[in-house]
């Protein structure tokens, strides 16, 4: 991606040491992050901190314009990595609850998914919002699904059993089933150009709020650790239960607003093949994990409420904001 706009001292510094490409200048990074860590309040929603980490995770996935791919592996930019997840993590487990489960991890999933509130946007898109507010919501959803399925697939090879089988199934289904064209991520870069907006990655990483970083984050900071692959796998059970953004409800209101087929598709398609991820996610994978390593139950379930919770409040952020008749987005689209 190229590289965005800072959002405070800590992402200024470590662009700075990014395109300069000149480690001398980490200092300045750890000295950034140790003033921001002392000073945030809400590491959940820290523009600076999110933006950052964001950054560092970037490196793992197709990297930034400029950084030379080497540096993915670069142990003092994972040290400032380490430091920054760990007050991440803190935080969520502070923000969700979190507890053993009392019966089956399939049940307990379900409940804790029935229990939460989730955000009316579905409903708003279907019913009452702009072509203008749709596109908001595109290019908020754009920096997670033009990646779509890749933080999770860091977990396949830290499973065994049926639960990676599972895994595997379910990421298959992400990722086309050996037909490119069918890949979530490219039938929504043909949304996002449907809408006239810019399918590149990162098109919009200065226009999306804060919680768009959170809501990425989380996914990557539970697939590249190992010991969080409980979280890992409850998260995709909750993100593909559809209990945030519901598609189908999407997809009405892509027709009601005569947006593109290529619009439409993408959302029509989810809520074809959503259903069916839900059950294999929920019961397959994460059931199937529970049984394999009983240790991780309680992860699984931190995993999906922090999901349900990070998700849910960055979907009711945009609703209210759109309800109070302001934009979603930081800057204007073109
Ligand atoms: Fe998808």
């Amino acid at each position: 991606m190229a590289p965005p706009a800072p959002r405070g001292p800590l992402s200024a510094a470590l662009l700075r040491l990014l395109m300069r490409r000149r480690l001398a200048t980490l200092d300045h990074v750890d000295a950034a992050a140790t003033g921001l860590l002392a000073r945030t309040a809400d590491a959940l929603t820290d523009a600076d901190l999110q933006l950052s980490l964001f950054l560092l995770y970037e490196l793992h996935y197709g990297g930034i314009e400029e950084v030379p791919d080497s540096w993915e592996w670069e142990p003092k930019l994972l040290a400032a990595r380490q430091s920054l997840e760990r007050a991440f993590e803190l935080a969520l487990r502070n923000a969700v609850p979190h507890s053993e489960p009392d019966h089956d991890v399939p049940s307990a999933l379900a409940d804790l998914i029935a229990r939460a509130e989730p955000p009316r946007l579905g409903a708003f898109i279907e019913h009452d919002a702009t072509v203008d507010q749709v596109r908001e919501v595109l290019a908020c959803r754009s920096i997670s699904a033009l990646h779509e399925a890749d933080a999770h697939s860091w977990t396949i090879p830290r499973l065994h059993g049926a639960a990676k089988s599972a895994l595997v199934e379910i990421q298959s289904e992400r990722y086309g089933g050996g037909q490119p064209g069918r890949m979530h991520a490219t039938t929504f870069a043909r949304c996002l150009r449907g809408a006239g907006l810019d399918d590149r990655y990162g098109a919009y990483a200065d226009h999306v709020p804060t919680a768009v970083y959170t809501s990425a984050n989380v996914m990557s900071l539970f697939g590249l650790q190992r010991r969080l692959r409980g979280a890992s796998v409850g998260h995709l059970a909750a993100y593909e239960s559809t209990w945030s953004l519901p598609v189908g409800a999407c997809a009405n209101g892509m027709r009601r607003l005569g947006l593109g087929d290529d619009v439409i598709a993408y959302f029509d398609e989810h809520a074809r093949a959503d259903a069916g991820l839900e059950h294999l996610a929920t019961h397959d994978l994460a059931g199937a994990l529970a049984e394999e390593e009983p240790d991780l139950a309680a992860d699984i379930l931190f995993g999906a409420a922090a999901c349900l919770f990070i998700d849910g409040r960055l979907w009711s952020g945009v609703l209210s904001r759109f309800r109070a008749g302001d934009p979603a987005l930081l800057q204007p689209l073109d």
